[in-house]
């Protein structure tokens, strides 16, 4: 399947994806990493691995539709199968979305529904959480709300700081947001009436 990242700052989760479209027998290939932000580091670690990149700085577009225009023409002379978002901080608009319902999925680092948008870590923390974690799920209008793929969790210690949770679970994202792109790649997991449907023989 034909992967294109989208990125807005460093790209962990883009390199973690590509690491893991290096093996041949990966069902996934990324054939471009496209940015809102022309200086996200993510596109150099991209270009050095000889993935294509597109930057679409917001600023040089009109409004979000141009922005979400230009982007959307690229995407179709790329015609990839699947879009990740992967630390991507803009939301895509519902038409945008509708384009590749069921083919887009997103990474959000926290135990979905909760802390939904900013600032997880810090509000996992406030909360008192014994644990935290992450959620790959599928892309729909509303922000971080589409069914969930997979999620996986770590301990909270009692000595974190939002920056030491953060690190602890960007780990764990790094595992499971190829886990969750092989799992759509290979059919393990459809988007079937807004709901994540499960094929055991996926
Ligand atoms: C990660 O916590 C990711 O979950 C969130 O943005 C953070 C940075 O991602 N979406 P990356 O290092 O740019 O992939």
């Amino acid at each position: 399947k034909r992967v294109v990242v989208f990125i807005s700052g460093g790209g962990s989760n883009m390199l973690s994806l590509a690491d893991a479209c290096e093996d041949p027998g990966f069902p996934a290939e990324i054939v471009a990493v496209i940015s809102d932000k022309p200086q996200a580091g993510g596109l150099a670690k991209a270009e050095a691995r000889g993935i294509q990149t597109l930057a679409f700085e917001r600023k040089s577009y009109a409004g979000k539709a141009e922005h979400e225009a230009a982007i959307l023409a690229a995407l179709s002379d790329i015609q990839p199968d699947i879009i990740c978002l992967a630390g991507y901080m803009r939301l895509i608009s519902g038409e945008f979305i509708s384009r590749y319902e069921g083919r887009m999925l997103n990474i959000h680092p926290s135990i979905l529904p909760l802390f939904p948008g900013l600032h997880t870590h810090q509000r996992a923390l406030d909360a008192g959480m014994r644990v935290a974690g992450c959620t790959v799920h599928f892309v729909t209008e509303g922000m971080d709300e589409g069914p969930i793929v997979a999620q996986d969790c770590v301990p909270v210690h009692i000595d974190d700081t939002p920056d030491t949770l953060a690190a602890r679970v960007l780990t764990v994202e790094h595992r499971l947001y190829p886990e969750a792109l092989a799992l759509l790649a290979t059919g393990g997991v459809s988007l079937k009436a807004g709901r994540a449907k499960f094929d055991p023989e996926g």
